[in-house]
């Protein structure tokens, strides 16, 4: 069996209320496998008091981090500061590439930063040639044009999505490699029954607590 990993990407979205709402329709059991949300900075607290109240598996993370430290850095939050309420932080999603023009030596910096407070990453790749810093945990190969939100939900061919993180595995074998783009309860079987995809990184169907869910038992049964 895999060692399962399982990552959902909230993105710039839900309030308060809606978060209650989805805890409280959020309802799977698993064991061995990872999982970890990450969501917007204002749901962090929020979620790390209800994520201990219910017991619930879930690690938390982050989507994005200073390239800075503490200091006269107006509107950014540190790693340290992310570190206080989650362990992990997404680094290098393309949406951020592109509408905030992230740079590789940019994020390298907010690699850094984030290793220095402890926080463990989720670094995203759109293709086989991004460089990967060193020192990341988990890498997330997402092809811009698969994403849910501007390919209607066309997803990656889960065969071609395998070669490519065959290649990023066998450059960095120690990095556990995720597919993302598209993935949903419908299709993840066959990413997770590509020999180097480790898991997935969802952002659309993590959004509704019911299709998560059925998003990880799936998984779960294609891993076993
Ligand atoms: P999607 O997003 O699952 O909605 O395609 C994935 C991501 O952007 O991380």
């Amino acid at each position: 069996m895999k060692h399962l990993f399982i990552a959902g990407n909230w993105k710039s979205n839900k309030g308060i209320a809606e978060t209650e709402d989805w805890l409280r329709q959020f309802s799977v059991k698993w064991k061995d496998i990872g999982v970890v949300l990450c969501v917007p900075f204002t749901l962090l607290y929020l979620l790390k008091e209800e994520i201990a109240r219910l017991q619930l598996p879930i690690k938390l993370g982050a989507q994005d981090v200073s390239a800075f430290g503490e200091g006269a850095y107006t509107g950014e939050i540190n790693a340290g500061q992310i570190k206080e309420l989650a362990d992990w932080v997404i680094i290098g999603h393309s949406e951020r590439r592109k509408n905030l023009k992230e740079t590789d030596d940019m994020l390298a910096q907010k690699v850094v930063q984030a290793q220095n407070a402890g926080l463990k990453i989720i670094y995203c790749v759109q293709d086989e040639h991004i460089p990967i810093p060193v020192g990341i945990d988990v890498v997330a190969y997402e092809p811009p044009w698969a994403i849910s939100a501007v390919s209607n939900w066309k997803t990656q061919d889960p065969q071609v999505a395998g070669q490519v993180c065959a290649l990023i595995k066998k450059r960095y074998p120690e990095l556990t490699v995720l597919y993302g783009g598209s993935a949903n309860a419908e299709n993840v079987q066959s990413f997770i029954l590509q020999p180097s995809i480790e898991g997935i990184l969802s952002g659309g169907a993590s959004l509704d607590p019911v299709k998560f869910a059925n998003l990880i038992k799936n998984a779960i049964i294609a891993s076993s």
